[in-house]
């Protein structure tokens, strides 16, 4: 079998457009949904994200409030920064871009963040309302997996999803959302790991198998059973010297053999990664409809 590759850049941009759609009749009453968007330091890969995001808002309407902090600004200072725009109306979400440089304890500036304008998902607040299947802003990344599988007519009840990975950026939220009773959860959900014995016993079982390691070639074409959906979260640079930058990117899955087993398979780059930042807007925009009641 070879797959059919499922286009996030596609997905993403059908999104995007109804959200234009309602950014601008959201404009006819008055509401500019806002966003603050805060980074820490010069690291190369959060400063491309952070200006793909501010690009993002500009292209459907979003105000953006954006601040880039020297690596040496302390915790009291961001604190600072977070404070105001807790208070700020105009800021519907607040987003700090992570890591964050190692003096910051990143937890305690997450619990800063007013939880009615997380729109990461990363406050316990959110993860605990995510967990119990209360109304909460669903971390981006997950929940833009979540898209592509609808999006795509992939159906998840009662299917049997693997996650290859636990971070709390995408392992553990997304588990929790697909378990939760609903018709886009309802799934069984194995959680694998780096301490998992025999991984292929448990990907070959998978039904729709993500891959959110962090590690090239996590997943090769024996662990996939025939037919699976193959969702790769994996973004991995890899050098290259033919190319400008030195890099390109490659995803947790060996793409060009897995292909040939999967039914639908996510591309790297443009398959989960420009879900990313149009759920970032999704949370934004709808943040700003709650908050004008
Ligand atoms: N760093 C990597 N992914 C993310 C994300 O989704 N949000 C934030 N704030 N930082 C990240």
């Amino acid at each position: 079998m070879t797959a059919t590759i499922i286009d996030g850049k596609q997905v993403a941009a059908d999104i995007r457009a109804e959200l234009k759609a309602e950014v601008a009749s959201l404009k006819a009453k008055g509401i500019v949904p806002g966003l603050g968007v805060i980074l820490v330091g010069d690291d190369p890969a959060s400063n491309s994200y952070v200006t793909a995001k501010e690009r993002t808002c500009e292209e459907l309407g979003i105000y953006s409030d954006d601040n880039r902090l020297p690596a040496e600004t302390s915790q009291d200072e961001l604190m600072a920064l977070i404070g105001k725009m807790n208070a700020d109306p105009k800021i519907n979400g607040i987003l700090v871009q992570l890591p964050l440089p190692k003096h910051m304890n990143e937890s305690e500036v997450l619990f800063a963040i007013n939880p009615d304008k997380d729109v990461d998902g990363f406050h316990p607040v959110s993860v605990g309302k995510m967990v119990v299947g209360e109304k909460a802003f669903l971390s981006c990344t997950p929940h833009g997996v979540l898209h592509l599988l609808i999006r795509s007519g992939v159906k998840i009840d009662g299917a049997h999803v693997v996650i290859v990975g636990r971070s709390n950026i995408v392992g553990k939220p997304l588990a929790n959302m697909l378990i939760q009773k609903s018709p886009t959860g309802n799934a069984t959900v194995t959680v694998c790991h780096t301490r998992t014995k025999d991984l292929a016993c448990h990907t070959r079982q998978a039904d729709i198998l993500v891959a959110a390691a962090g590690r090239p070639n996590t997943i090769t074409a024996d662990m996939v059973k025939d037919g699976a959906v193959v969702i790769d979260v994996g973004v991995n640079r890899i050098e290259d010297a033919g190319k400008k930058s030195g890099y390109r990117l490659v995803g947790d899955v060996d793409f060009e053999a897995v292909k040939e087993k999967a039914s639908l398979i996510t591309p790297v780059p443009g398959g989960v990664g420009p879900m990313t930042i149009t759920m970032l807007m999704v949370n934004t925009v709808l943040s700003a409809k709650r908050a004008a009641g």
